[in-house]
Order: structure tokens, then C-alpha cells, then sequence
């Protein structure tokens, strides 16, 4: 998944473009390049590595141009080279793109046939070619870029400078997200607002098969098949984000900081969706009714937002007794899903772009479901296709290692989960109550939680050479040693397998050995005396125990290291147990020198199947 950014208005483009790419920077990080309106037509500077070697190459001073786009990659087809950075021009029409373009290679021998020539490896490059090849046969840019846009099967979210038409951008959109950033005689076009915060909060989110043309005297928006799209205002979002918190604020990483600010948001997700003088969930901005209706839950999502599902479905089983069944997205969209009567479909999702999510919550439309996403990005395409949206109110998430949107998710499903067993009747006013009270005291258990930080990054240290860890965990805590496997094998590329304690001798016990950490999550809940049994089993085989516990004298002679987490309801055990897990596989990577906010390999939003 890639990044790209445009600006067109009275400005010097340049520095707009080179903070934007900075903004955009975790989304693809392999190469990066911008073009730019000059007095002879378009310059280009483009550089593999990072946004830093791009501005090495950048022409001093800034050229005076007021219009520019530019590009931050993650490599789809040909290697990360300057060759294959973005944009890439053709006889005056310089293009950026993040998707794949699925049918590139036919379009491409057809090009070269009738005399195109390519230079770069990438798909992305058949667009720029397609529309020279209209406009040589004298289309005007808007419709020659609509004549390509006809040719191309797959996803993409474009930006489009032609020398033909200074002073002017064009964005094409279609399955990948692209914002439109509205300010004074200036308009902007970014993958995420996150890009263009500093200049504007007032956005609208493209939809598939539109094209936008935009100059400094204004903007319009249309669909590339002819229908004229009228500037529908009431889209015009206008977020309460604002650009410090696009910023690390003195934290060394935005994974840490993030990690941080979860006291803040669990606490602001939770004001969203609470009637703090009931002290019980709000209506949630649900229709009167709705829940009583629904007689079985399905789950869907990816990776972090997976783990906040099956946490979920302990929760919603245990407080509302509805069954809830919890699946992978990229397993669920192949599976011919078999969708009841009454059944609720949530997708769970940060970015709201995630392909994979976003197919599953289609095939779930399509076969006649009522669709809820939980979602953080408003305006994202799961909250703008869903029936109903749950906001988590985490704000922008940079760090490509989900932390806060987890916790802020799970907020939220407790919050259902409490709706759902007071609609239902499964649950006493009395018991929802004090449950809603629990998790209103959250944000005082994750400050204390957060202050392990200091005693994490000593037990980190002893862990930096480790080749493989396994994560242990029961009942609602089986997710989170999932999720602690994950935060660990994204940032520092330590392998790291989560997996529910009973089963560990059904196989995994067989990785044990003196050299295995084996964090084990193990609040004392119903399932404590288990998991001290699983415990032994471990140490009876050399392994080195990290406990996360709020019982610590209960482990003292059993655990090589152990995490104090505070005492809270056995039901709201994840919210601190799982930050230990978050901070320690954020002080190990670091400590191994990885590259924690933008692992390789990895993309935040992954918008490519
Ligand atoms: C989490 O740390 C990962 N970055 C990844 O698993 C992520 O949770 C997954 O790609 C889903 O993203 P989404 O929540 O934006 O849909």
C-alpha cells in the first residue's frame, strides 16, 4: 500500500508535498518521489529510501511551483528503485497511484505495440501512457483521463498532473481511499487526511468511480462514467483531529506514544457511547429496537482487529448470552458464509480500508445482512458502506503496530455487549450498571498499567537475543497472548506464537527449551489455578516464564520475571494486561534498532487483497 499527496493554490507546492509524504510515510516506505509544475512543463525528483533521501535531491531553493504530487511506495510490482518510484511521467503527464492495476500486463503489450515506450517495471506506468495515447488523439485531459480510466480492472486512487493543463490536478478513485482537502483558493488530495491536517480539517472522501479536477479557483467532482457527480456539501466532513496529534510529541516512536495515550482514548471512546448519569450505554446511535432483533453475531476482521473480535465474543457470550462467531476476513470472503435470519454482521476495522474487511463486509451486504462496522477513520469506506457505525475515538493511529484502535475497540464491544444483555434481558440493570461503573474507572487501571513501562525495559533487555517466543493465555486472555505475539513478530521479527495454555501440550510445549521465553498472561480469574498448572509444565521443561499477573506473590518462585498489573474485574482483565504486552514488544524492537513505527514489509492499512 502507498501513499500519495497533491496540492494546487497560491502556495510554494514543495514543502506541502514533502510533509504530507512525511505525514504519509507509514502507509510505504520503499521509495518516494513528487512532480511539479515548472516554468519549462513538469519536474521530478524521485529517490529510493526514504521521504529524508528523497530531500536530498530536491532542487534548492524550492521552484516556485504552486502545484505538485508526490508519492511514498510500497512496492506492488518491480522493486523499490528510483526506476520504479513514483510518479511516473509520460510526454507531460506525470501520475501517482497506490493499488495494484490488475489487468497492467495486457495493457502494457498493447501499448508497446502500437509504439508506447516504458521505463519503470511498475503497473502504475500504463496510466500515464493510456492518456497520452488519448490525448494525442485529442481528447481533453479530463476526458482522456476518463477514456484510460475505462481500460483499468483493480484498485487504484490516482493523482494526475498534465503539462497541457498547469495550475490544474486531476484524482481518479476506485477501491483505494483518497480525501479531498478543501482551504482558502487551495485544494488538496491525500491517501489519508492525516497528510493534509496542518492546512485543512474539512475533507470529502472520494467514492469509487469518480474523477476530480481541481484548480485554486475551485473543485469538481464527477463520475468517470459521465454521470455528472454534484458537489453533494453536506459530505464535507470536518474532523476534530488536529495535527499535533499526527506528531510525536517528545515520544521517540508514535507506537510509544500511542501506547500512552490509551488512558485518553479508551476514556473518550467510552464518553461516545455511555449515558454517564444512567451509567449504562447510550442508544449508541442505533435504531430503537434494533438489538433485540438480533439473534446471532458474526465477527470479521484482520490481524489486531481480529483479537479485538474474539475478545468481543467472550464478552457478548458471557454478558448479552448471544452466539458470536469470529472470523478471519481474507478466510471469511471465500467461504460462502451462511448468514441467518438475524444475524448482525460487525466488521472490525481501524483504517476502514483494509481489502480484505471491506470484501467480507460486501459479501455480507450482498447476501441481505445488516452491517455494523466498528470503526476510526470517519469517512473511511467500511463506515461509509455499513448500515450502522460504532466510532472508536482513539484519533489518528500512525504507528503501523496497532495499540490504541485495540483498546478502543474493545471498548466498544463491551459497551455492546452490555446494550445487547440489557435489550435482551440477559443482563440487570443492576449488573450493567455496575459493569458500565468498571469500565468507567478503566482509564485510572491503564494510567497505573502504563508506569510498568520503566520495569518492562529491563526484562526486554534479557530478551533481545531470543529466536522464538510463545505467548499462553486463557479464556479472554487467549486473544490477548495472541495479540501480544503479534505486537512482538511485526516490530521486531522474533517469531512469536500465541495459543490458548490448554493447548500448548496438544503440540507447541514441543518449542519449549532453556533459550523459550514463554510470556504467560495470568490474571487471577476463574481460570487461574490452570494456567499456574500450565505454568510448571513450562519450567518442568527449562522454559523461562514472563508472567503478566495481579497476584505477583502467587508467582514469585515460579516466574523468571514478573509484570504487576493492577486489580480490576476479571471481565476487564484484557485492558491492562495487554499493555505490558504492547510496551514489551515495543522495548525489545527498539532495543534490536528495528524500525518500530514502519516495520519492513508491513503497511498500516493494507488496501491491497
Ligand atoms: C496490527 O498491529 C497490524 N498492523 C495489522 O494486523 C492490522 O491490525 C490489520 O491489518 C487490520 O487493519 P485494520 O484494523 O485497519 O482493518
Amino acid at each position: 500500500m502507498c501513499g500519495i499527496v497533491g496540492y494546487v493554490g497560491e502556495k510554494v507546492s514543495l514543502p506541502i508535498l514533502i510533509e504530507g509524504l512525511r505525514r504519509l510515510e507509514y502507509r510505504g516506505y520503499d521509495s518516494a518521489g513528487i512532480a511539479y509544475r515548472n516554468g519549462k512543463g513538469i519536474g521530478v525528483c524521485k529517490a529510493k529510501g526514504k521521504i529524508g533521501d528523497l530531500e536530498q535531491l530536491l532542487p534548492v531553493p524550492f521552484p516556485e511551483a504552486r502545484t505538485g504530487l508526490g508519492h511514498t511506495r510500497w512496492a506492488t510490482h518491480g522493486m523499490p528503485s528510483a526506476r520504479n518510484a513514483h510518479p511516473h511521467v509520460a510526454d507531460g503527464v506525470a501520475v501517482v497511484h497506490n493499488g495494484i492495476i490488475e489487468n497492467y500486463q495486457e495493457l502494457k503489450q498493447e501499448l508497446l505495440s502500437e509504439g508506447h515506450r516504458f521505463l519503470s517495471e511498475t503497473d502504475t506506468e500504463v496510466i500515464p501512457q493510456l492518456i497520452v495515447k488519448y490525448l494525442k488523439k485529442g481528447l481533453p485531459p479530463t476526458d482522456a483521463i476518463k477514456a484510460a480510466a475505462a481500460h483499468l480492472k483493480g484498485s487504484y486512487a490516482v493523482g494526475i498532473m498534465c503539462e497541457a493543463q498547469p495550475d490544474t490536478l486531476f484524482a481518479l478513485k476506485k477501491g483505494s481511499p483518497l480525501a479531498l482537502g478543501f482551504g482558502e483558493n487551495e485544494y488538496f488530495f491525500a491517501s489519508d487526511m492525516t497528510a493534509i491536517l496542518p492546512y485543512t480539517r474539512k475533507f470529502i472522501l472520494m467514492e469509487d468511480g469518480q474523477i476530480c479536477t481541481m484548480t485554486p479557483r475551485g473543485l469538481t467532482l464527477e463520475y468517470t462514467n459521465g454521470d455528472a457527480a454534484v458537489m453533494v456539501v453536506e459530505k464535507i466532513i470536518e474532523v476534530d483531529w488536529t495535527p499535533s496529534m499526527t506528531e510525536k510529541e517528545g515520544y521517540e516512536h508514535f507506537m510509544l506514544k500511542e501506547i500512552h495515550e490509551q488512558q485518553r482514548t479508551v476514556a473518550e471512546t467510552l464518553q461516545g457511547c455511555t449515558d454517564l448519569s444512567q451509567q449504562l450505554p447510550n442508544d449508541l446511535g442505533l435504531p430503537a429496537g434494533m438489538l433485540q432483533k438480533v439473534r446471532r453475531l458474526q465477527i470479521v476482521a484482520c490481524g489486531t482487529s481480529y483479537h479485538a473480535g474474539l475478545v468481543g465474543s467472550y464478552i457478548i457470550e458471557r454478558f448479552a448470552r448471544l452466539p458470536v462467531d469470529v472470523a478471519i476476513a481474507s478466510e471469511y470472503r471465500y467461504r460462502d458464509p451462511l448468514l441467518e435470519e438475524g444475524t448482525l454482521f460487525i466488521s472490525i476495522t481501524q483504517s476502514g480500508e483494509t481489502a480484505d474487511t471491506l470484501a467480507a463486509q460486501r459479501e455480507a451486504k450482498r447476501r441481505g445482512a445488516a452491517v455494523l462496522t466498528i470503526c476510526n477513520v470517519p469517512g473511511s469506506t467500511a463506515s461509509r458502506e455499513a448500515d450502522y457505525v460504532l466510532y472508536t475515538k482513539a484519533g489518528p493511529e500512525i504507528g503501523v503496530a496497532s495499540t490504541k484502535a485495540f483498546t478502543s475497540q474493545m471498548t466498544l464491544l463491551y459497551v455492546l455487549a452490555l446494550a445487547f444483555g440489557v435489550q435482551r434481558g440477559a443482563l440487570s440493570l443492576e449488573d450493567a450498571r455496575s459493569c458500565t461503573a468498571q469500565l468507567l474507572s478503566l482509564a485510572g487501571h491503564i494510567e497505573t498499567t502504563l508506569k510498568t513501562s520503566d520495569s518492562i525495559r529491563p526484562v526486554a533487555e534479557t530478551l533481545t537475543g531470543a529466536k522464538g517466543f510463545l505467548y499462553l493465555g486463557r479464556g479472554i486472555n487467549y486473544p490477548i497472548a495472541l495479540e501480544g505475539a503479534l505486537k512482538l513478530k511485526e516490530i521486531s521479527y522474533i517469531p512469536a506464537e500465541g495459543c490458548p495454555a490448554g493447548e500448548m501440550k496438544h503440540g507447541p510445549i514441543a518449542l519449549i527449551d532453556g533459550q523459550t521465553p514463554v510470556v504467560v498472561v495470568a490474571p487471577a480469574d476463574d481460570l487461574f489455578e490452570k494456567i499456574l498448572s500450565n505454568i510448571e509444565e513450562v519450567k518442568a521443561r527449562g522454559g523461562r516464564i514472563i508472567a503478566i499477573t495481579n497476584k505477583p506473590a502467587s508467582l514469585a518462585h515460579k516466574a523468571d520475571a514478573i509484570i504487576e498489573v493492577p486489580d480490576v474485574h476479571p471481565a476487564l482483565t484484557p485492558f491492562v494486561t495487554v499493555i505490558p504486552l504492547q510496551l514489551l514488544a515495543y522495548h525489545i524492537a527498539a532495543l534490536k534498532g528495528c524500525d518500530v513505527d514502519q516495520p519492513r514489509n508491513l503497511a498500516k492499512s493494507v488496501t491491497v487483497e
